[in-house]
């Protein structure tokens, strides 16, 4: 039997330690984001030493590969590519981060931010990055943008189907006619050809967790239809990037063909997934690792513990700026792309209620939501396990679960589903929070997971 062994990692979001200078500025940027920024450069160097060591026979590389596409970022990222290439083929597609779509670069000195970055024009990614494709493809298509999708073989029957999906045409991600039509002819070649086509690109064609939370922007436009052309096309695999989350799920289009989607999560956030797939001729088996350690200025750091931190931290920086007034308050919540400005007059309002959630234990919720008559569906044995947990180190485990795939799984109707489900539940009834019955929904899903083991299953 033919195996091909595949390895495939996404936003590495490499950023330049030259657009940074300690201070505030870069404390307050790096403070609101999931994933790191100067500590990229070292979690990319020890996973591409893991992965030139490994026995894989090609890497993949599924996007946003730069920060805010910053010509410095790229220029330090290409350089890591063409060591990596001395070892292992490497096959990358570009994405929105590496043309800086929002217009928005930034360096970072003392207090201040400053604009003047130069940053590179979507038209020339295809020729910077020639060497990591283009050059080795059987086939390619120049999109409306200059940016390009190929097609590669990278093992004796597997044909890797790279695709960039900026932009449709239309506002949202995806393709324009011409490029599908491309696609579709791609998929029926590879049949002809006696090859099992994988896909690759950065935007979800599944709301993997919930569409409250995964859907919208983070997948491509009017993802059904493109996930259903796809799958009746022949397509069975496809892998992405975007959502920094770990998902695997399958779609069936009304034709009832299915296409099983992986999305791999940021490398330089938690879990800092590096996703090793086996083709064999039955299919996929997905083993999931992650980059044990880094070093980063001389120092050790443990990178599940450095990236979950960096995660949890989003929270646990607004609980602690209440204790440093209200503009720190306020310029955090400004960092987390909330509008702060407006959210500072509540300032004298939140610093109480933050501080009690922050010293409250699983038990005081309880206690709390029996007294407003919100915990209808949780029992009192159900908070012994958990009595004196604090309140946040159980947002803290959600949170992860959330990003991790759900690899620590709860069954419905235990203690932990049903005190996070009550909560959830007091959430909904709160008439301001505007949330409905979808997020009673996604907070089910990211309890109990779903049939596919993120670190070990076979699609
Ligand atoms: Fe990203
Ligand atoms: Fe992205």
């Amino acid at each position: 039997m033919n195996t091909t062994k595949l390895t495939f990692i996404a936003d590495t979001h490499h950023f330049s330690r030259t657009l940074a200078k300690p201070g505030r500025a870069y404390d307050l940027r790096s403070g609101s984001d999931q994933k790191c920024l100067n500590e990229t450069g070292a979690i990319i160097d020890a996973a591409f030493s893991y992965i030139a060591k490994s026995d894989t026979d090609a890497v993949m590389i599924a996007g946003d590969i730069t920060n805010d596409g910053e010509m410095v970022s790229h220029e330090e990222f290409r350089q890591k590519l063409y060591a990596l290439q001395k070892k292992k083929n490497v096959y990358i597609i570009s994405a929105t981060h590496d043309w800086c779509c929002d217009e928005n670069p930034r360096k970072f000195e003392g207090d201040n931010v400053s604009h003047d970055v130069p940053t590179m024009p979507h038209e020339k990614l295809r020729d910077y990055y020639f060497d990591f494709g283009p050059k080795q493809s059987c086939s390619e298509f120049i999109t409306h943008l200059g940016t390009c999708s190929y097609t590669v073989d990278i093992g004796e029957n597997v044909r890797l189907l790279a695709l960039n999906d900026d932009q449709n045409g239309k506002g949202r991600a995806g393709f324009k006619d011409d490029h599908f039509d491309w696609i579709e002819n791609q998929i029926k070649k590879a049949k002809a050809d006696g090859k099992i086509m994988i896909g690759m690109e950065h935007h979800l064609l599944i709301a993997h967790v919930h569409p409250l939370i995964t859907g919208g922007g983070t997948c491509v436009g009017d993802r059904e239809i493109v996930a259903s052309r796809l799958a009746d096309a022949g397509l069975r695999y496809m892998f992405v990037g975007h959502s920094h989350m770990q998902a695997i799920d399958k779609f069936t289009s009304e034709k009832g063909n299915s296409i099983t989607e992986v999305n791999v999560g940021s490398l330089c956030g938690y879990p800092s997934p590096i996703v090793n797939v086996t083709v064999t001729d039955d299919g996929l088996e997905i083993e999931t690792d992650h980059v044990k350690n880094f070093v980063y200025d001389g120092e050790v750091c443990d990178t599940i513990a450095f990236t979950a931190k960096k995660a949890y931290d989003l929270i646990d920086r607004v609980f602690e700026s209440v204790d440093m007034g209200k503009k720190e308050f306020s310029d955090r919540l400004t960092a987390l792309q909330l509008n702060g400005e407006k959210l500072a007059p509540l300032y004298y309002v939140a610093k109480p209620l933050l501080k009690a959630v922050d010293k409250m234990t699983v038990k005081d919720l309880y206690k709390l939501l029996k007294t407003l008559r919100l915990a209808d569906n949780v029992q009192k044995s159900d908070i012994i396990p958990y009595a004196n947990k604090p309140v946040t180190d159980f947002m803290h485990e959600f949170l992860l679960s959330f990003m991790d795939g759900s690899t620590k799984r709860h069954e419905e109707g235990s203690a932990y589903y049903n005190i996070v489900m009550s909560v959830g539940d007091a959430l909904v009834k709160i008439k301001p929070c505007k949330l409905t019955g979808d997020f009673r929904q996604t907070l089910h899903n990211v309890v109990c997971g779903n049939e596919y083991n993120i670190n070990h299953c076979k699609i």
